[in-house]
């Protein structure tokens, strides 16, 4: 018997799916860095991680966010370049560990280190330059430095350390959680903050030789707060030409539930509480449409995923890598395909070892999370059109009037092929779910599956020894007369199915 039926409508294009959607964040906070990217922060031992870089390389990110985070509104670029012997050694305002461990920051690891190791994955670099205690004449150096081809003292420097070619940064935060961590700014004031930087990092635009520079604010989950910031951003003297080209907002779930302690409804409400991610993208492009009618701003998510209680300052924001988690990544990666007209790039918090990293370590070892096998299953959407999909499933009524809808879907197009991608949010219970796409018939052999999860309970925790479990495997699918396809996701799992067209 059929729980669910999800009809592609392959003909209805939403957008895009530009693939920076499946951007990364690291921060220099715990083990992220220091440990993760890089071996440590001694000078003894320099030097980026091999097994960490294959692993993220491998991966294919489409762009990497860095320093922060709320250490990029403490964070001074100059500190970080030039022989690493003569770098200062800080202290680390926001992320100043337990007693156990260094509250220091050594700026080993700066921005010509950051921007090889981009080049090193292949990745494009999202720079977050200092508005809480920064200025904008440092983040304007921050960009000659890193992309001018011409004679100054900045482009110099930069070739002096070692890099002759400018290095075409194109993305440009201008602030982090400025409401917050950034300064505590009401909207009003940091549009002004805004609205300084964006004249002198924007006036940089010509100093990047092969494409526009792309400057990104810092949004809020309180919507009138995006909304007081735009108008304000918008007002006199920029007329409609205000240069923005983003807005973003952070979307954190999970802070009141431990994987390993918590009952079926809390499993729910986890669920439902990622699903809001959908409703925050919706109000944050509308306060965004309500004020620039003339020009598109795309909207980031520049942190999300899940974060646990065991991940506090004291412990690097560290916590187990569950199966849950990755379930939960995936039905935020199918909102962000059926949101492809507005979205432009997201970045997943954290890439190693810090909240829902993609890659954990230890002294010896960097393996996979679950995390990061959702992002591969989900790699072929990159660049593809995203097309609607009808999705009818059963749901649960939770506890806070919410309801979770237990099968998600989202679906993408080439040349070649329909991409189609399931989820199975009901970690009781398997889902049948009927597959069809208009106007396709589909045989046997133009059909192919993969799933992951199948035989792994939600709280499994990855470790170095399982790692290697949680690879995707094939996923059976019946095909009938019509082209309908039929296929079975057990409990917590996340499926895709390819159809040659
Ligand atoms: O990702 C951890 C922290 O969460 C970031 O530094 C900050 O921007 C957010 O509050």
């Amino acid at each position: 018997m059929t729980d669910a039926r999800v009809t592609v409508h392959t003909e209805a294009t939403i957008d895009r799916i530009a693939p920076e959607v499946h951007g990364h964040f690291a921060e220099h906070l715990g083990r992220c860095i220091y440990g993760g990217i890089w071996h440590s922060d001694s000078s003894d031992e320099e030097g980026f991680r091999e097994d960490t870089l294959e692993l993220l390389a491998d991966l294919e990110l489409p762009v990497l966010r860095w320093p922060g985070g709320c250490f990029a509104d403490d964070y001074h670029w100059e500190d970080g370049v030039g022989p690493q012997e003569d770098r200062p050694r800080r202290r680390n305002l926001f992320w100043a560990q337990g007693p156990e461990e260094t509250p220091e920051e050594s700026n080993a690891f700066g921005t010509d280190e950051f921007l090889e190791y981009c080049e090193r994955i292949g990745t494009e670099p999202y720079l977050a330059a200092n508005v809480g205690s920064g200025d904008p004449q440092e983040a304007a150096n921050w960009v000659e430095y890193c992309n001018y081809e011409g004679d100054t003292e900045l482009a110099d420097r930069r070739r002096e350390n070692g890099r002759e070619d400018s290095y075409g940064v194109k993305y440009w935060g201008l602030g982090n959680e400025n409401w917050g961590c950034g300064g505590r700014m009401t909207p009003e004031q940091y549009a002004r903050e805004y609205r300084r930087y964006a004249t002198y990092v924007g006036t940089m635009d010509n100093l990047l030789v092969e494409e526009d520079l792309e400057l990104i604010a810092c949004g809020f989950e309180g919507h009138e707060w995006n909304r007081r910031f735009m108008e304000e951003v918008a007002g006199a003297p920029w007329g409609t030409e205000f240069p923005l080209d983003h807005l973003t907002l952070h979307h954190y779930y999970g802070q009141g539930m431990t994987v390993s302690e918590a009952d079926d409804e809390q499993y729910d409400r986890f669920l439902a509480d990622a699903l809001e991610t959908e409703d925050h993208i919706e109000r944050i492009a509308a306060a965004i449409n309500a004020v620039a009618t003339t020009r598109d701003i795309g909207v980031i998510i520049d942190e999300w995923g899940s974060w646990h209680p065991e991940a506090t300052a004291d412990n690097g924001l560290e916590q187990p890598g569950t199966v849950l988690d990755a379930l939960s990544a995936a039905s935020v990666l199918d909102i962000f395909n059926d949101h492809s007209d507005v979205v432009t790039m997201t970045n997943i918090a954290q890439t190693v070892n810090v909240l829902q990293c993609l890659v954990e370590t230890d002294e010896d070892d960097a393996w996979a999370r679950p995390t990061y096998h959702v992002f591969d299953l989900y790699a072929p959407h990159k660049g593809n059109e995203a097309v609607q999909t009808s999705v009818s499933t059963p749901s649960r009524e939770l506890e806070d009037d919410r309801e979770l809808p237990l099968v998600g879907s989202s679906a993408s197009v080439d040349a070649d092929e329909a991409y189609v991608t399931l989820t199975n949010l009901d970690c009781h219970s398997s889902q049948t779910v009927e597959l069809s796409l208009e106007g396709t018939e589909p045989a046997e052999e133009d059909v192919s599956g993969e799933i992951l999860f199948a035989d792994q309970e939600p709280d499994l925790e990855v470790t170095a020894d399982n790692a290697a479990e949680f690879g995707a495997e094939q996923l059976a699918v019946s095909v009938d007369t019509d082209g309908t396809l039929t296929t079975e996701l057990p409990p917590s799992t996340v499926a895709a199915v390819s159809i040659d067209q």
